[in-house]
């Protein structure tokens, strides 16, 4: 058997281990382990290896930290405390109480979170909350007015544009940002600029008039129906 091989194998072995138990980045960059293998006896490298892990062992352990974040919702500015990674779904729903925003797939496939930053439909789910510091966010909350109903919310209740109800926030919070953009000329347009938000009721073809009798009460051009 060749034991120079031999003992490579028994290497990578052990730094797999290593590699899994400590983070790879960090043991390879103490070991250095792709210049030596062949030059080195067994003996020197599970030297070596014994030395690396007692260092590796003795790090502080670093990750993220919470950090402090301002986020402006619906008019008003929260200050949070919040892992960096923190979602700006997560943001809403678990630390700000804004459970109106839906928590669907929380992958960015059913649209269920749609949220508007500086009047723009964005996913939640696929927002850093620290990345909407200096924006304006709205969510559903922030769409009525202090005493009535925003006309898209009106509208959805009046053609019955859903059955469950969990999409229709961010059904809504696209619907209005649809007609703003101008991409609701007709009822193809409509679909296909819809299409992020899924609706598993099938509530599309109430949804579509809804959108319709909005567009139309703005003096949007096509009077199509389904
Ligand atoms: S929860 Fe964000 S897209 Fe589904
Ligand atoms: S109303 Fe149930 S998922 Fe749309």
């Amino acid at each position: 058997m060749n034991t120079e091989w031999f003992t490579a194998q028994e290497v990578i072995f052990v730094s797999f281990v290593c590699m899994w138990r400590y983070g790879r980045s960090a043991y390879l960059k103490k070991i250095a382990l792709t210049n030596g293998v062949r030059r080195m006896s067994k003996k020197d490298i599970e030297k070596k290896v014994m030395k690396t892990n007692m260092q590796i062992k003795t790090l502080p352990m670093l990750g993220p930290e919470p950090m402090e974040m301002a986020l402006h919702i619906n008019g008003h500015v929260s200050t949070l405390l919040l892992d960096p990674r923190t979602s700006l779904l997560d943001a809403l729903r678990e630390h700000l109480n804004l459970s109106g925003t839906k928590k669907g797939c929380d992958q960015g496939t059913c649209g269920a979170c749609t949220v508007w930053v500086d009047k723009r439909r964005v996913l939640a789910c696929l927002t850093l909350a620290i990345t909407c510091q200096g924006h304006e966010v709205t969510t559903i909350e922030g769409l009525a007015g202090e005493t009535e109903l925003h006309p898209m919310q009106r509208a959805f209740l009046s053609h019955d544009a859903f059955q469950c109800g969990y999409c229709t926030p961010g059904q809504i919070m696209s619907a209005v940002a649809l007609l703003e953009e101008g991409h609701a000329t007709n009822d193809a347009e409509i679909a296909e600029w819809m299409s992020g938000n899924i609706c598993r009721c099938a509530a599309y073809p109430n949804i579509r008039a809804a959108i319709r009798e909005v567009r139309d009460a703005k003096g949007g051009s096509s009077h199509e129906a389904d």
